[in-house]
Order: C-alpha cells, then structure tokens, then sequence
C-alpha cells in the first residue's frame, strides 16, 4: 500500500517511500542498535493522511479512553490520536470502564514513567478478561523499546496492539487489524520517522494550542532515551507550521507553544534553504496570537539571531526554558551536552542582557554515575548564580541502551536522594524569592480555568508562565486580564482582579 501523495522533502524526483514494505509482517520489533544509526535516509512528508472510507465507521457505537504519560510532546500526539479515533467515529470517554478501546500513551525518561504504565497495565487485566472485546494498546516512547516490548510480548498478554512514536498516523489500519485478525498487533518502526501532515487532531480546550514544529532528537545526550525513541530529528516546513498558527488563531486560540525535542536544531536538516528557529519565530511573532511559547531548547544551539528576535517581544514570550542538566563541565562532557558550565552562564547572561525580565527555568539532574559531591555543588552554585524561576529536578535513572547506562556508578541512592532534597531546598527558597518581587505589581494572566483546588478561584499563567489564582467571573476564562498580586508562594501567585487600565509589569 503505497501513500498517494507523498510528497519528498528535499526531491520532488526521487520516488516517495515504499510503505508496503513495512506492513508485509505483523510482528517487526525495534531495535536500539537501529535507533542509534542516523543515516542520509530520505525524510518523506506524507500530505494527505486520511482515514480510510471502510475504516470510518469501525468505531460507531464505541468509546475509547487514552492515558498519557510524560511530556508536552506525548500530550500533543494524544490529541492526534484522539481526531484519528473520532475521524473513525469512536467517542471519547474519560471513564476508562466505558471504554472500548484503552490506549496508554507511555513515557519511557526515567524508570519510575515505564513502572506506572505496567502498574497500569495489571489493573486493566481483569477488565480485559471480564470483556475479551476490549481492545488495549500501548504506544509512545516505552514501545519504541526493545525489551519492553519483548517484555509486553512475553507477560502482558492484555495487550492488544503495541505501535511506536512513527505508527501513529497508521492507527485506523493497526486497529482493524487488532480487531480481525484477533493476535496482537505490533508496528513499531526503528529508525524511520517520517512527517505526516494534515493529521485530525482534537485538540484540549480553544485556549492554549500545541504545535509541533520539529520531532526527533539528534543530540544523544548519554544519559537519555529519547534519541533512540523519538527518530531523528526532522523539521516541519515552515509554511505548513504557519498555517496552523494561522489557523490556532482564527479560531480564537490565546497562545501557541512551539515543540520539539530541541527546537535550536529545528531547520538544520533542510537542504534546500537556511533557516532556523529564530526565523520562524521572526515569521510567527507577526501573526495575530496574543502569546507564542517554544520548548524545549540546547543550549549548544540557542544562536544569537534566536536571542535578537525573541528580545522583539510582541507575542513573542519572555520566558525561556533551558535545560542545564548539570552545573559542572567535567560532568557536562560526560553527558554529551557539548557546552561548558562557563558557555551556559555566557548565554543565560546574553538573553538576560537581551530581554532583562525574561524567567528562566530549566532541567537539572543529580546523581549521574560518579558524581562527586564537589561537582553537586557546582550544579548548587550555578542554580544561586543564574537564580532560575523554577526548574524540575530529577535523579539520573538508567536507561538501557543508553552509553551512561553502562557507566558504573559509585554514588549510593541514599546519596542521591539526600542531593535531589538540598538542591529542591535552593531552587525552591529562589523561586519564592523570585514570586516574592511580583508582590503589589499588576500582571497580565491568560485565564485557563478554575484552580484544580477551588472551583471558585480563577487560574491561569503569566506570560512569563507564573501561575496566578485570583477570584473573578467565570466569563472571563480563555480572555487576558490584569491581576493585582496580593500574595507570592513557592509554585503560585495569587491576588485580586485589576482595573483593565492599570499599569503592567
Ligand atoms: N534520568 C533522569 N532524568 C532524565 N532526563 C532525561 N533523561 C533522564 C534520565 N535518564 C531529564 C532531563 C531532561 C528531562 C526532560 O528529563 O533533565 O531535560
Ligand atoms: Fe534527550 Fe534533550 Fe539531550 Fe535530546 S537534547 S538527547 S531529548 S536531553
């Protein structure tokens, strides 16, 4: 079965790829050792996906319910797999002992993400054996690993259909198949990663909007999975992003993030022009949405062009994501970041120059292989020195196939542990420093709903992503407002609805 239309990416002449190849066998498992090759394979963009005329109706009178573990990425395909399932006339249901269909979005970053899902996977047991017609798939990044699928292969016979990060587009053909030929059904494909426009989407709510700009990830940091889960990196064209900024737009959405692994590396597989994220951005910033986001950015690819366009300001957010990882270079290179402790400050303290109330957040983890307590306290004097808004911190979890996983490692658990608690204990008195300054000024929240802890209290975000709670009307959800901040905790800021005239920050 060949996709009609498929147009290259880079040559219009060479032939579009061979789909039928892929769909010869049932059963083709992924490999970590073909994750890891990034070759001049040909990047195809597949323009007109849709649903199969006898696929269209296969879920009417059905619902499905999807799980999603993980990042912004996984929350975005899970609204992709959703607009597949309704183009296929299932419904969606948020009571998973209603469902038909059960999909578990997994995350494989760290260990304790692949626990949760096989915790998940033993309570849907006894739902599958009470109703043999349930059908349970697993899919995201845990099915792009080798010995978890041999692991659902070989003890969760629950599992109906497993499919990986570059199957999702396939997932009208996986469930038929998972309902005829009555076997498991597993697609997942090793190093392939194509881009497939024009996918159905229903999307979470008309206010905020995710879109991908660019998928995969080429940098291979040691310690992480995602190089070898996600493919290799490739771009979107721009044209085909600003249409669906156009179209967030029209339709009243009130912010746009951009995502990708690494968005700094966005355009540097196109071969046929230079361009790069902080020209895209140049292009977005004139489109009529009142807040753009982008996550998550390299340091080692954060240009100066990016830094000149985003310190234009307009929609263009100042808040910046920029994961560190760590605060010493010796463990930096052990990482593979390819920058030092010193070329991270260099930059943190050039878009600072550049957009003096930007908030920074960033990534850290503690406990890789060997660290030593003097190079913890690096990470702790680097976090006081660049005085991150926020940031999530994690301990190192080996991830197998990865070259940290093979590292051997002399720091006890107990160690890491104690590590993770004094550098929460840092980040956390600077964040609360960091609210504190917003105490008495008058800010602008986009407002995205009722706080989760009372339904009478207002909350939304900054344009620098603080969280603020305010009481107000319930007609003023998905509109920009100005909150007087009466109040300034660790993780929020609270206070009271603004005179529409006052005086922003
Ligand atoms: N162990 C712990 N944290 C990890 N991350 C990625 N891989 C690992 C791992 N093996 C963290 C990094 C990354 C974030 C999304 O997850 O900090 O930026
Ligand atoms: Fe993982 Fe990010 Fe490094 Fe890519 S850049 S390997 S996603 S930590």
């Amino acid at each position: 079965m060949n996709q009609p239309g498929s147009t290259p990416a880079k040559d219009k002449e060479k032939t579009t790829k061979d789909y039928a190849s892929y769909f010869q066998t049932t059963y083709q498992p992924p490999s970590l050792k073909d994750a890891k090759k990034r070759g001049k394979e040909q990047i195809n963009i597949v323009k007109d996906f849709a649903v199969d005329e006898d696929l269209k109706k296969i879920g009417a009178g059905k619902k499905f319910y999807i799980r999603t573990y993980g990042c912004q990425m996984n929350e975005h395909d899970t609204e992709v797999m959703a607009g597949i399932l309704s183009d296929m006339s299932y419904e969606a249901t948020t009571d998973i002992m209603e469902a038909d269909l059960i999909l578990l979005n997994t995350c494989a970053i760290r260990e304790n993400a692949e626990n949760k899902v096989f915790g998940e996977l033993g309570h849907l047991k006894p739902m599958k054996v009470e109703n043999p017609d349930l059908l349970i798939g697993v899919c995201g990044c845990m099915s792009q690993e080798e010995s978890v699928v041999n692991k659902l292969l070989k003890t969760y016979d629950q599992v109906d259909m497993i499919f990986g990060t570059h199957n999702i587009h396939r997932l009208p053909q996986i469930v038929k198949e998972a309902y005829f030929s009555k076997e498991r059904v597993v697609e997942v494909w090793s190093k392939e990663g194509d881009i497939v426009e024009n996918l159905p989407r229903v999307r979470k709510g008309n206010i905020k909007g995710w879109v991908n700009i660019m998928y995969g990830c080429d940098k291979f940091c040691t310690y992480c999975i995602v190089p070898y889960t996600r493919g290799k990196e490739r771009s979107r064209r721009p044209e085909d992003i600003i249409e669906e900024v156009r179209h967030l737009a029209r339709n009243g959405y009130q912010e746009v993030t951009l995502l990708g692994q690494n968005v700094n590396a966005y355009g540097k597989d196109f071969e046929d022009m230079e361009y790069g994220l902080g020209d895209l951005m140049d292009e977005i910033r004139k489109i009529d949405i009142p807040r753009v986001r982008f996550t998550t950015s390299h340091p080692r690819d954060f240009d100066d062009h990016l830094i000149e366009v985003l310190a234009k300001g307009g929609n263009l957010v100042e808040h910046i994501h920029l994961p560190v990882q760590h605060g010493n270079s010796d463990i930096l290179k052990l990482m593979a970041r390819k920058y030092t402790r010193e070329h991270f400050l260099e930059l943190a303290g050039k878009i600072k120059k550049a957009i003096p109330n930007a908030s920074f957040t960033t990534d850290i983890i503690v406990g890789f292989p060997n660290e030593t307590e003097e190079q913890f306290q690096d990470t702790l004097s680097l976090v006081k020195e660049v005085e991150f808004d926020a940031a999530y911190s994690f301990i190192y979890s080996p991830r197998e196939g990865t070259p940290a996983a093979k590292m051997k490692d002399n720091v006890p658990l107990e160690v890491k542990k104690d590590r993770l608690q004094r550098l929460n204990a840092v980040l956390n008195e600077i964040s609360l420093r960091k609210n504190q300054a917003y105490l008495d000024t008058v800010v602008e929240v986009l407002v995205e709903g009722e706080s989760k802890k009372n339904p009478d209290v207002l909350s939304g975000h900054t344009a620098s992503n603080k969280v603020v709670n305010f009481r107000g009307p319930k007609h003023l959800i998905g509109k920009i407002v100005k909150v007087h901040i009466t109040d300034a905790k660790t993780w929020t800021l609270s206070g009271d609805l603004a005179d529409e005239k006052a005086g922003v920050v």
